[in-house]
C-alpha cells in the first residue's frame, strides 16, 4: 500500500508549473507526494502531453460533453473521489471552479497566480491578462501567490509569495516569463507548507 500524499492536477496549458511538480517528485525533493491523475478540459493541452510522458493518468473532460459548468464540476467530483486524493493542485487551470466543487474538498485545493495577491487577482484575471494589468498600473513589484481556493476567485487564504521588481521596459511576454520561473520554486514550496501542516 502507497503510504504517499496524493494529489491530483487540473491544467488547461503548457503545464510548466506540473512539470516543475513532477521534477521535484523525481529529485526527492517531494517523494512523499504521487501525481494520481492530471486533469484538462482542454484536449490539446500540453499538461497531458507531459503526465503521459511521466506516466501519469492524463484525463481530457470536454466541457461540450456536459449541459452546465455545474454538470461538468460534478462529473470532475465524482472522477477525484475516485482517487482518495489529500489535495488538489489547480497549475493553469483556465476554468472557474463552482461552489460545488470547492465544497467537495475544502481546504483541499491550491492555486498558482502570477501575480501579488490580493492585487491583479479576481474573475477575468488571468494568464497574460494578469501581466497586462500589472504593467498598465505601473507598479513596481509584482510576482507569484499560491493560495487556497475558495468560493471567491483568488481570495482564499494565501499559502505562499515571491516577489520579483517590474523592470522599466518589461513586457507581458519579460514579465511573465521572469515570474514563471519563481512559480515554478514558489508551487514546490507551497505543496510541501501544505502537506507540513496537516501533517506529511
Ligand atoms: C501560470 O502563469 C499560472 O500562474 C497562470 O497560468 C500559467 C500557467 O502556466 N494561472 C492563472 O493565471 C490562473 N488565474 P503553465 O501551464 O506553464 O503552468
Amino acid at each position: 500500500m502507497s503510504l504517499k500524499r496524493k494529489i491530483v492536477v487540473l491544467a488547461s496549458g503548457s503545464g510548466t508549473n506540473l512539470q516543475a511538480i513532477i521534477d521535484a517528485i523525481k529529485a526527492g525533493k517531494l517523494n512523499y507526494v504521487e501525481i494520481a491523475a492530471v486533469i484538462s478540459n482542454k484536449k490539446d493541452a500540453f499538461a497531458l502531453e507531459r503526465a503521459r510522458s511521466a506516466g501519469i493518468n492524463a484525463i481530457f473532460v470536454n466541457p461540450k460533453d456536459f449541459v452546465s459548468s455545474i454538470e461538468y464540476d460534478k462529473n470532475l467530483i465524482k472522477t477525484i473521489s475516485n482517487y482518495n486524493v489529500d489535495l488538489i493542485v489547480l497549475a493553469g487551470y483556465m476554468k472557474v471552479l463552482s461552489e460545488e466543487f470547492i465544497n467537495a474538498f475544502t481546504n483541499k485545493i491550491i492555486n498558482i497566480h502570477p501575480a501579488l495577491l490580493p492585487d491583479f487577482g479576481g474573475k477575468g484575471m488571468y494568464g497574460k491578462y494578469v501581466h497586462e494589468a500589472v504593467l498598465k498600473s505601473a507598479v513596481k513589484e509584482s510576482g507569484c501567490t499560491v493560495h487556497f481556493v475558495t468560493a471567491e476567485v483568488d481570495a482564499g487564504p494565501i499559502i505562499a509569495q515571491r516577489k520579483i521588481p517590474v523592470i522599466p521596459g518589461d513586457t507581458v511576454e519579460s514579465l511573465s516569463k521572469r515570474i514563471l520561473i519563481e512559480e515554478h520554486k514558489l508551487l514546490i514550496e507551497a505543496i510541501g507548507k501544505v502537506f507540513v501542516k496537516v501533517g506529511t
